[in-house]
């Protein structure tokens, strides 16, 4: 069955937590993906927007947020069969998106970035030229590569893969010559391992994110919003003044450091 309540008449409000019949709210997010969604060692759920929902729904709106794992490329469909309330998966908003749900304010910005092995020739974009790059199926990553093909009149193989650390050991093991993806999450991959893989830096735009941030090329400047059926414009709303408040008060930065800063 669907998973809102949608008989209306719940108290509105900041809930003061600790109540012990709140509703739950189930999220549908592409995992791991980290460091925004992603399991720990000892099988505990964590990441940017993790927490982040734990902020808005469950301190703000005082619902229980149960994320539920579901393919990246099928995501929107999933939410649209009623298969969780609401998205939350490091999801970049955008135009083709926008057609199918709504989005909320943006509160995470990002860009499309490329990695290679440590030892490769590839120093621009321009070097990507009749290579094959790896990307996840159906994100904006995608979306660039595809775009970075058409600016080489065709000559770029693209391989899609399920879920981004599928890409991450394809190009480890030599079958694509780099990754493109988001900032962030190839930055964490990077970090880890620094003796076998790197950024590209080259022929743009560079930019970094984070005190220990490595600078890289950006092929994008994106948005992550939280998605929301289109009928669901009352959530949306509470959602939107729920971000605004954690912004406020510092709830926000102290996640946002927690990830990106420490
Ligand atoms: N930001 C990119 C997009 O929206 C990638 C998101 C992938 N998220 C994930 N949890 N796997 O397409």
């Amino acid at each position: 069955g669907t998973t809102g309540n949608g008989s209306g008449g719940t108290a509105s409000g900041n809930a003061s937590g600790g109540s012990n019949n709140q509703q739950s709210i189930s999220i549908g997010s592409d995992i791991p993906y980290k460091p925004f969604e992603y399991r720990t060692n000892e099988d505990e759920l964590v990441g940017f927007d993790v927490d982040i929902a734990k902020a808005v729904f469950g301190e703000q709106l005082g619902m229980t947020p149960q994320f539920q794992a579901t393919s990246f490329d099928s995501i929107i469909p999933s939410l649209n069969n009623n298969n969780f309330r609401v998205i939350m998966s490091a999801m970049t908003i955008n135009d083709d998106r926008a057609e199918k749900v709504d989005f909320s304010d943006p509160y995470f910005t990002a860009y499309q970035t490329i990695i290679t092995l440590q030892n490769s020739d590839i120093s621009g974009k321009a070097d990507l030229k009749g290579q094959t790059v790896g990307v996840q199926k159906g994100t904006t990553g995608a979306d660039a590569a595809a775009g970075l093909k058409e600016e080489f009149d065709g000559d770029l193989s693209i391989e899609s893969y399920d879920q981004i650390p599928d890409a991450f050991s394809a190009l480890m093991n030599n079958q694509v010559a780099a990754v493109i993806n988001d900032n962030t999450v190839n930055a964490g991959f990077v970090n880890e391992n620094s003796d076998a893989v790197r950024f590209v830096e080259g022929d743009g735009e560079a930019a970094n994110q984070g005190k220990n941030a490595p600078s890289y090329l950006t092929l994008t400047v994106e948005e992550y919003g939280i998605a929301f059926r289109q009928n669901d414009d009352d959530l949306r709303k509470r959602v939107n003044e729920a971000l605004s408040t954690i912004r406020d008060d510092g709830t926000y930065d102290e996640i946002y450091n927690e990830y990106f800063d420490g």
